[in-house]
């Protein structure tokens, strides 16, 4: 039997992707058949050449395309044996334990709306398929503003009989907007909620989640934006020596803007938050925009506030330590059992809102 018949036999018999690479090495590999065959060409007469050349070249493809199909076959199975083993019978009796846990994102939901409700703040809540002028236009983002393009938006299809354009909502700033024209001033409120970015790596998920928060009253400073952020996050990370830094920055929906730093600390060689050895950045915010104000229907003459917002899934790996943001939308039961908690453990104040 000639060297490529034997070759392409040995490569269809391969059973796993390790034998297959060592066919590979011994037919393409650096000592292998075949390229000490294309080593020859260089000796060869221009005649020769021209018909061993295409001869080799053929034996080449010919190997290199069985290693193709068989690794290709390879993992066809390796996935269907894992789809055969890994199976979940929906079909079965609810076990008489309870099993389910509560996601870490809804856990730090849950925390959030226990430490600003002792603040006085309420939950509010808008849309996720949000209008243009909501989610940018009402937020001093008229038409032509370049921070529309920072969002990676997606855009909503047009529907015959609805007027206007639709997305999905790119942050949860429009409920700022909802809540005032809804409530009036004075106000206080959070707004949690799922918001979208065509944007994928392994700290950026398409769905992500967000928290806003907004205070309009009369008099209200930056003094009050900087207490109620520091105050707020030694409640959230349940450590008193916690340090922030407010930067100047840019949003437009607020002015002046300031971004967040919180301070962290090495502890057993992880990095967490609290103590000041370094900085990262953990919210935007800044004073609500006079027009913001008056686009809800108030008068900014007589009403001020502050605005904040950040990412609810960061939060949440920040204090419990997970590094990958793409497996919180997995849906693996695996990583709920590891990450979720108690349904009966309520975050409470006093007890302590890390449950
Ligand atoms: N909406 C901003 C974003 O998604 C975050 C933000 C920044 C919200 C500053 C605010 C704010 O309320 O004042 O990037």
């Amino acid at each position: 039997m000639s060297e490529l018949a034997t070759t392409l036999q040995r490569i269809a018999a391969a059973s796993d992707l390790a034998s297959l690479d060592a066919e590979r090495v011994s037919a393409l590999g650096k000592n292998g058949w075949v390229t000490a065959l294309l080593k020859t060409l260089g000796k060869m007469s221009p005649e020769e050449r021209q018909t061993q050349g295409p001869a080799i070249q053929g034996q080449r493809a010919d190997v290199a395309a069985a290693i193709d199909a068989r690794k290709a076959a390879l993992e066809t199975a390796e996935l269907d044996r894992k789809l055969a083993t890994e199976r979940l019978d929906l079909s079965l009796p609810a076990a008489e334990q309870p099993q389910g846990s509560v996601h870490p994102v809804s856990q730090v939901m849950d925390e959030l709306a226990e430490i600003f409700a002792d603040f006085g703040f309420a939950v509010a809540e808008g849309p996720e398929i949000e209008s243009d002028w909501y989610n940018f236009t009402a937020l001093n983002m008229p038409e032509t503003h370049p921070a529309r393009a920072m969002h990676d938006t997606f855009y909503v299809e047009p529907r015959e009989g609805v007027e206007g354009t639709f997305v999905l909502r790119t942050h949860t700033s429009p409920v700022q907007i909802r809540a005032m024209q809804k409530h009036g001033a004075p106000l206080r409120v959070i707004a949690p909620g799922r918001v979208y970015r065509s944007d994928s790596d392994a700290t950026h998920t398409p769905m992500f989640h967000q928290v806003e928060g907004l205070v309009i009253d009369r008099n209200i400073t930056m003094g009050h934006l900087k207490w109620t952020l520091e105050t707020f996050l030694k409640a959230f990370f349940e450590r008193d020596d916690i340090a922030i830094r407010l930067r100047p920055s840019y949003f437009p929906f607020t002015e002046p803007s300031a971004e967040v730093d919180v301070g962290w600390s090495m502890e057993n060689g992880r990095r967490v938050v609290g103590g000041s050895e370094g900085w990262m950045e953990v919210l935007g915010s800044g004073m609500v925009h006079p027009r913001v104000i008056a686009a809800a229907g108030l008068d900014p003459d007589e009403w001020q506030g502050f605005a904040f917002g950040t990412g609810i899934d960061r939060l949440a790996m920040l204090k419990y330590g997970m590094n990958d943001l793409r497996q919180f939308f997995d849906g693996d039961l695996r990583w709920l059992k590891h990450y979720g908690f108690s349904a009966l453990a309520v975050p409470t104040l006093s007890a302590g809102v890390g449950a």
